[in-house]
């Protein structure tokens, strides 16, 4: 593959970069009375305002010329039409299917009908307290077991619905191998009326699994009963022989693809436990809302589109302004797992080396995604944003109703985000900052003293992005803006999002360490740290 920088659009982009690199965003707004409107798009009940970064029309044109060399159109349709171009696992991905059935792939369609029709009669006969565990009481309290793709999205969407939740349902996660993790979820919880859904694409992760057993073992003994497993277990996954053998019944046995990437796969029945805290006819709103960012994705022109923008723009930090990181700041309590879910979806798909066919390549092509939300982020690490020598794009998200109205608390929250945007954006340079100080009655010398410490540089650049409420639709999309953004960035490099071979290696010394751990001899089998830390384990275990 030709390397991009020896293309013609990359050397625009570097003029681009250098022409920009000597203006600030206050000029370009005063240049350009039309910017923020110009900047600005909408669709699927969202709306991007990304006027506030370091771009002019002729560094996007740049960039579109780039993706359009890359193929992204077309790769875009190949994606929908269901091509393997997850071409080191020979697998489609096509987890937009699920989100909208088309005409042309017929077997897929039926299993997707068949496996969402099963969801939501699950879910509805659960809501109906007609799924009843052995002892003849409905079952109100779920349990996911899982981890990555098969917890995160769940995880943080049943979260971020909270004012969606059925009243007298109450779902829980449990991911890490970590038993406190289960232990917590298991305090309190009555066995009589307790589902584990155990969702896991290849039912063979050692973390759910052990979890997975953990929670077997203590449903059999509190319950005294060892044919409980089949009321009180369901389980989401591709081996379905493999969850007949933990004893778990067809009844409540879910349907996972392998054209589905674990990331991707919370519009699958890995969004179970999301169904059954939001009721089917919420869930399917969710779907909808995501394909209707899909639709969005497939039709609009690059220039118009929001996944495309915004991966252009992360692109365009990452490689010409030496920005390895992205802040996703969500101003709203829901959303505040959002930040650690795009972390897998961004990082576990782009987080390469190399390009489709081998080759490797020196940048980054993922940023470092990270983020908490506002306003606890202004008091904690937006220091760093506005003052620290690092540059830190800024993904804003903003409901712009809230779910809780109480008092002006919605106005403060808004006003916090438009004030952070702008005070990144504006800065404070030193004349001014040494003013402020003389207005307040310093004396000249102290103001000197002080003021370089109150400069701002400002010229630091966000995305604001919109939505009227919080709903499973808008959340839909939202989810699906970030995934088409993830894709979009990895055609630009070349590489397949869609595997995840770094996981791997861990995975085996994993296995490869356990049968030491177990032992009582000392080990000298790996490097001198590894095997003296074992030692000191295995010394604190045996005291
Ligand atoms: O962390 C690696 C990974 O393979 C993720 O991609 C995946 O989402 C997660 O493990 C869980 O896998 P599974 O659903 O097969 O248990």
């Amino acid at each position: 593959m030709t390397h991009p920088a020896s293309t013609t659009p990359w050397q625009l982009l570097q003029s681009a970069r250098a022409r920009l690199a000597q203006t600030s965003l206050n000029t370009l707004f005063a240049e350009s009375p039309q910017r923020a409107d110009q900047m600005t798009l909408s669709t699927a009940g969202l709306t991007l305002d990304y006027s506030k970064n370091r771009i002019d029309n002729e560094a996007l044109v740049a960039l579109q010329t780039l993706a359009e060399a890359r193929q992204l159109p077309q790769k875009i349709d190949a994606m929908f039409r269901g091509d393997v171009i997850n071409r080191t696992e020979q697998r489609q991905v096509l987890h937009t299917l699920l989100r909208s059935p088309r005409p042309g792939l017929t077997g897929e369609q039926q299993e997707i009908r068949n496996a969402w029709k099963k969801i939501a009669n699950f879910t509805d006969a659960l809501h109906r307290g007609e799924i009843h565990g052995i002892t003849g009481k409905p079952l109100t309290n779920i349990i996911n077991i899982g981890i990555g793709g098969s917890h995160l999205g769940p995880a943080m969407a049943n979260l971020a619905l909270t004012p969606y939740h059925k009243p007298g349902i109450r779902v829980q996660f449990v991911s890490n191998v970590d038993a406190s993790d289960l232990a917590e979820k298991l305090r309190g919880a009555d066995p009589e009326t307790t589902l584990f859904i155990v969702a896991s694409k290849t039912f063979t992760t050692q973390e759910t699994l052990a979890n997975a057993q953990t929670a077997r073992s203590w449903l059999l003994e509190k319950t005294g009963n060892r044919d409980a497993v089949a009321n009180h277990f369901a389980a989401v996954s591709t081996a379905i022989d493999r969850i007949a053998e933990f004893g778990i019944p067809p009844e409540h046995t879910f349907p996972m693809w392998d054209w589905v990437g674990g990331r991707y796969s919370i519009w699958s029945a890995i969004g179970l436990p999301l169904a059954l805290a939001i009721g089917s006819d919420r869930f399917e709103e969710f779907l909808h809302g995501a394909a209707a960012m899909d639709n969005h994705f497939q039709l609009a022109p690059l220039a118009q589109n929001m996944p495309v923008i915004l991966a252009l723009l992360s692109f365009w930090y990452q490689n010409f302004w030496g920005a390895d990181t992205l802040a996703l700041l969500p101003y709203d309590h829901y959303l505040r797992e959002f930040p650690s879910y795009v972390q897998q979806l961004d990082m576990e798909s782009n987080g390469k080396s190399v390009h489709m066919d081998g080759e490797p390549f020196p940048q980054p092509a993922s940023p470092i995604i990270w983020g908490t939300e506002g306003t606890n982020g202004q008091h904690s690490f937006h220091q760093l944003l506005h003052q620290g020598n690092i540059l830190v794009p800024v993904d804003f998200i903003l409901p712009l109703k809230s779910h809780n109205p109480t008092g002006n608390h919605h106005d403060l929250l808004v006003a916090n985000c438009l004030s952070q945007s702008r005070a990144l954006m504006v800065g404070k340079n030193l004349q001014q900052a040494r003013d402020e100080l003389l207005a307040t009655g310093m004396d000249e010398k102290q103001a000197d003293a002080l003021a370089p410490h109150k400069v701002m540089p400002g010229n630091r650049p966000s995305n604001t992005l919109l939505t009227d409420q919080l709903s499973p639709s808008r959340l839909g999309a939202l989810i699906a803006l970030y995934e088409h953004k993830v894709f979009a960035q990895s055609v630009l490099w070349d590489i397949n999002a869609f595997d995840q071979w770094g996981v791997e290696l861990g995975k085996q010394i994993c296995d490869d360490l356990l049968p030491e751990i177990a032992s009582t001899g000392e080990c000298q089998r790996f490097d001198a740290s590894t095997n003296a830390l074992l030692a000191r384990y295995k010394a604190a275990r045996n005291q």
